[in-house]
Parts: C-alpha cells; sequence; structure tokens
C-alpha cells in the first residue's frame, strides 16, 4: 500500500525539530503581571481563591514587582482594594488627592521608572454600589459616568501611569477620556481598552480579591453577552475611532474565538486578559493533582498567543517566566 507522499510527522522527531518548526512563543516583554494593592504598610494578605497571588501594602508590592523585573517581567497592570469607608455613590476617593492607589502609581515609577505601569480606571472598586457607572435605581448612568471616568484618568496619568486601562464598558469613553488627557497635556498617554469584556462568571475571584462585587443587581447592561461575536466588533470599530491604543479581549480562554476575530479586523496590539477564574481553573485541578500545572499553564498562554493576542495579562505572568526562562 502506498501512503499520501505528505508525511506531517517528518517535522515533529526531535525536540530541536519541533522546535524549529513551532509557531507560538511567549516571551516575557509580552506578559502583564496584575497587582492587588492595599492602603497601610507591611501587608502580604492572600486570596484563597486565588493560590499565589496576594493583595499586597506598597511597599511589599515593589519588593515583588522587583522580583518581577530582575526576570525580564516588566509590566504591571495595578488594581485597588479599597476600604468601605472610602467608597462612595460617585467614587471620589478614586480622585482623591489622598487616594492611596494615586501614591502607589508614583511609587511604582519612581521605584520602577522603566517598568510600565498600567493603570485600572473603572468605578466600582470606589462606588459603594459595586458597579463601573454610576448607579441610581436599577440603571447605569452612562454619560455622567464618563466625567467620573475622566477626572479618575487624569489623576492617574498625573501620579505617572503610562497606560490607562478603562474597564468599565460605559459607551464613548475612550474619545470622553482621550479629549480629557488631550486637554490636560496627557497627549502621550496612551489608552489599553477593554473592547471586548465579557460579563463572565470568570471574574469571581476578582470579586472576592477587591471586594467590589455589585451590592445589587449585575453587569448585564453594560458588559457584553457571552454568546455575542459580532458585537465585539462594533465596540472594536468604535474604539479604535475614539484612539485606543490597544484593544483587550476579557475573558480570554472562553473567548478565543474572538481574540481571533479582533486581530483579523485591527491593525492595534490585541490585549488578552487571562482573568481570575480561568487562573483559579488551574491552581484548583492542580492542587487535587488533576491536571499538571506547569503543563496546563504554558498550554493555555500558548493557545491565547495562538488565537492572536499579541499581550496577555495573567496571574501566572511570574510563574511562566520562572519555570520556563530562569536558570
Ligand atoms: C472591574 C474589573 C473586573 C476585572 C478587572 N476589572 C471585574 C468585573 O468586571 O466585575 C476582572 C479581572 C479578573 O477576573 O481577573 N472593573
Amino acid at each position: 500500500m502506498k501512503l499520501n507522499i505528505q508525511r506531517p510527522r517528518r517535522n515533529r522527531q526531535s525536540a530541536a525539530i519541533r522546535g524549529m518548526v513551532q509557531e507560538t512563543f511567549i516571551h516575557p516583554s509580552q506578559l502583564i503581571m496584575p497587582f492587588f494593592l492595599l492602603e497601610g504598610e507591611n501587608q502580604k494578605v492572600a486570596i484563597a481563591s486565588m493560590p499565589g497571588i496576594f493583595r499586597y501594602t506598597i511597599d511589599e508590592a515593589i519588593k515583588e514587582a522587583k522580583s518581577c523585573a530582575a526576570m525580564g517581567l516588566v509590566n504591571f497592570i495595578l488594581f485597588p482594594v479599597v476600604e468601605e469607608n472610602h467608597k462612595d455613590k460617585h467614587a471620589t476617593y478614586s480622585y482623591h488627592p489622598d487616594c492611596f492607589y494615586l501614591k502607589a502609581i508614583s511609587t511604582f515609577k519612581k521605584e520602577l521608572p522603566d517598568c510600565t505601569v498600567i493603570t485600572d480606571v473603572a468605578m466600582d472598586p470606589y462606588s459603594s454600589d459595586g458597579h463601573d457607572g454610576l448607579y441610581e435605581n436599577g440603571k447605569i448612568h452612562n454619560d455622567q459616568t464618563l466625567h467620573i471616568l475622566g477626572k479618575m484618568s487624569v489623576a492617574q496619568a498625573k501620579a505617572g501611569a503610562d497606560i490607562i486601562g478603562p474597564s468599565d464598558m460605559m459607551d464613548g469613553r475612550i474619545g470622553f477620556i482621550r479629549n480629557m488627557l488631550d486637554e490636560n497635556g496627557f497627549d502621550q498617554l496612551a489608552i489599553m481598552s477593554y473592547t471586548a469584556k465579557y460579563a463572565s462568571c470568570f471574574y469571581g475571584p476578582f470579586r472576592d480579591a477587591l471586594d467590589s462585587a455589585p451590592k445589587e443587581g449585575n453587569k448585564l447592561t453594560y458588559q457584553m453577552s457571552p454568546g455575542n461575536q459580532r458585537e465585539a466588533l462594533i465596540e472594536a470599530q468604535l474604539d479604535e475611532q475614539e484612539g485606543a491604543d490597544y484593544l483587550m479581549v476579557k475573558p480570554a480562554l472562553a473567548y478565543l474565538d474572538v481574540i481571533s476575530l479582533l486581530k483579523n479586523n485591527t491593525n492595534l496590539p490585541i490585549v488578552a486578559y487571562n482573568v481570575s477564574g480561568e487562573y483559579a481553573m488551574v491552581k484548583a485541578a492542580a492542587e487535587k493533582g488533576w491536571l499538571d500545572e506547569k503543563a496546563s499553564m504554558n498550554e493555555m498562554l500558548t493557545s491565547i498567543k495562538r488565537a492572536g493576542a499579541d499581550i496577555i495579562i495573567t496571574y501566572f505572568a511570574k510563574q511562566f517566566v520562572e519555570t520556563n526562562f530562569k536558570g
């Protein structure tokens, strides 16, 4: 019997050959490590649903960030854990001069001047309602929210942020924030837009970490429906027209098709957010001995990259670099 002349297995014969034909690689420069920041000092608090990830006071976060930087992991995204007494309906603490998060941004830039500091722009960490927009009688006030997001962005810009990350999903926010930044002299500050952010159950552990879950209602009127793909293109077109510098898809693993769709419809860099629940699933299965942790992490991140992500935000960033690149 004569087999087909093509034999794909020829290119899989040794590690060296497999390495040569491998199409997708992840370099530490393409990873972003998230940090959850606490007010105060000298504290490092575990998060039950995210083994290996901590909430840090600024001093402790800087130590950890320096250890990341030493291994070539130099891009960080910062999230604040805000104390309940600082929260109010209009998230005013987010742009208050004494806000510890703004101080954290400055400290990161002072201690790690060559690293990238990406910030979070959304009301939910500071909102007594736990929503990303101004919430009243069951409704989100979109356009009133834009003014709050604008003030928050300018405050973060003044604190020294390198990239602003609006994660709120209000309509028109990229253009509004872009204008406000430009008017205040920050025309070089980039915007990483959470373009296609789905209303996902995979954010559960993050909301535990920040204690930021909605007190009432849900996020379905602003985050996207998991069943929709073409709607992501509408969001992408708007963000691009409004001046976004990066387009993000979030979550990542359950939305690989959306990553690939956006990749094929824009020339902007695509960011994928490998979210807290996606991290927790691997950690939990590995703890039970049901999955090989390193192999799962590597395969998951590779698939996100292969789908078209240029950049990945992942809680695995440090572990990935440590286990694949060090030594
Ligand atoms: C909220 C925000 C969320 C995440 C990042 N920013 C949660 C939400 O929308 O409720 C989730 C990140 C993760 O799960 O890792 N502005």
